[in-house]
């Protein structure tokens, strides 16, 4: 048996619907791409939904279009993707990291108040594996502060709290299509709003900052460019993709936690792991990205090792994140990162292990991952 961590589910409805955009004259500007944001703005019953090339052109679509730059601070989580602190990096601003919670690795709520100073313009939160942050905290700091508030959700379409999707909590909510997500358009991205004004400069700035879209031009050259914008669209072959996948997104999640829950299962009596936990609240639904398990601590320099001998026995897993993002060079060399500022996530960085729940998956291939990581920490004793 061989389990992959993620297999993206394309089939004949997917390929039909690119060969028809390929077989037409419309490859960018056109009617896949709407219908794109409609239906995806219809799952999560958003007000607005705006399609862009990635989550990482999203989220820095978004600072630009709010005209955040140098002498501006973003919150940040430090256990998180480099895209979630790039997106701030991008634009000259600052982002401020904060620890993760010990338990569940989403941001510290605690520690967000202390790191707000006079500079700070927003908060970044990321539903870490697609267990949702408390956004009512969140929400009620940034209130009282007049703080924008972004939420990161690349890894929780389909997470709710109080039957609300995550991204419509915040201000922004930033989704990835990248090929191991929920859904995929190979690349891609989209945001979803409440804010109309704010969805329409998105709509400007992701397309140049030009004044008419192709479909308003009457006549070919009469339009003009009235602002400093990029082009993170997206094309009509991976909205082509996106408006089948999207179809499939309510049986994708029912198997995801159907898989969670039996690996969870059988992985239970492990002691050398923890797995970090699922919401126990009935308001709160996860999205279950993967089973998420914490090694005990004293094997951390063995986790390369474990993953090697997990993908000799078949079994593909990752990790997410390989490190706090202020202890990646880039961000260590101009920020001073000074470890022992993030304790919780360097934890999560130096012993998390992603093990595999996606759709293309089920039941006996979560008895083979249980059993063979049992296997490898045996041979390790
Ligand atoms: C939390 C988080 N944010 C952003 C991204 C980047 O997404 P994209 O590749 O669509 O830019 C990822 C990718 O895995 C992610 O995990």
């Amino acid at each position: 048996m061989k389990v992959q961590f993620g297999a993206p589910l394309i089939d004949e409805k997917e390929k039909e619907a690119v060969k028809e955009v390929l077989n037409g004259p419309i490859l960018v500007h056109g009617p896949k791409a709407k219908l794109f944001e409609k239906s995806f703005a219809e799952f999560t019953n958003a007000p607005h939904a705006v399609s862009v090339s990635s989550c990482t052109a999203g989220m820095h679509l978004i600072y630009f279009a709010l005209g955040y730059g140098p002498g501006d601070e973003v919150i940040v989580p430090a256990q998180t993707h480099i895209a979630t602190a790039h997106a701030v990096e991008l634009t000259g601003a600052k982002p401020i990291f904060v620890d993760a919670d010990e338990n569940t690795g989403n941001i510290k709520i605690e520690d967000i108040e202390k790191k707000i100073t006079s500079r700070t313009r927003a908060i970044a939160v990321v539903h870490y594996l697609g267990v949702p942050v408390d956004m009512e905290k969140v929400c009620l700091l940034a209130n009282n502060k007049k703080l924008f508030v972004l939420e990161d959700c690349a890894l929780a379409p389909g997470a709710t709290i109080n039957n609300k999707h995550v991204g419509l909590h915040g201000d922004a909510g930033v989704f990835s299509f990248y090929p191991v997500k929920h859904i995929t358009t190979a690349e891609g991205g989209m945001i979803i709003l409440k804010d109309e004004k704010l969805s329409e400069r998105l709509n400007l700035l992701k397309a140049f900052g030009v004044d008419k879209t192709h479909g308003d031009r009457k006549i070919p050259g009469v339009y003009d460019t009235v602002e400093l914008g990029f082009n993170y669209r997206m094309s009509e072959i991976h909205a082509a993709i996106g408006v089948e996948q999207i179809k499939k997104l309510d049986l994708f999640l029912k198997t995801r936690k159907e898989n969670f829950d039996i690996l969870a299962d059988h992985l239970k009596d492990i002691e050398e792991i923890t797995i970090i936990p699922q919401p126990s609240n009935n308001n709160i639904y996860s999205c279950h990205y993967c089973c998420g398990v914490l090694l005990d601590p004293k094997l951390k320099d063995r986790r390369p090792s474990i993953i090697t001998a997990l993908m000799e026995k078949g079994v593909g897993s990752s990790v997410y994140y390989p490190q706090p993002v202020p202890r990646m060079t880039y961000y260590k060399n101009k920020y001073n990162y000074n470890s022992s500022m993030y304790k919780n996530a360097e934890k999560f960085s130096d012993t998390m292990l992603a093990l595999p729940v996606g759709p293309h998956l089920n039941i006996d291939h979560m008895k083979f991952i249980s059993l063979k990581l049992k296997e490898c920490l045996m041979e390790l004793k």
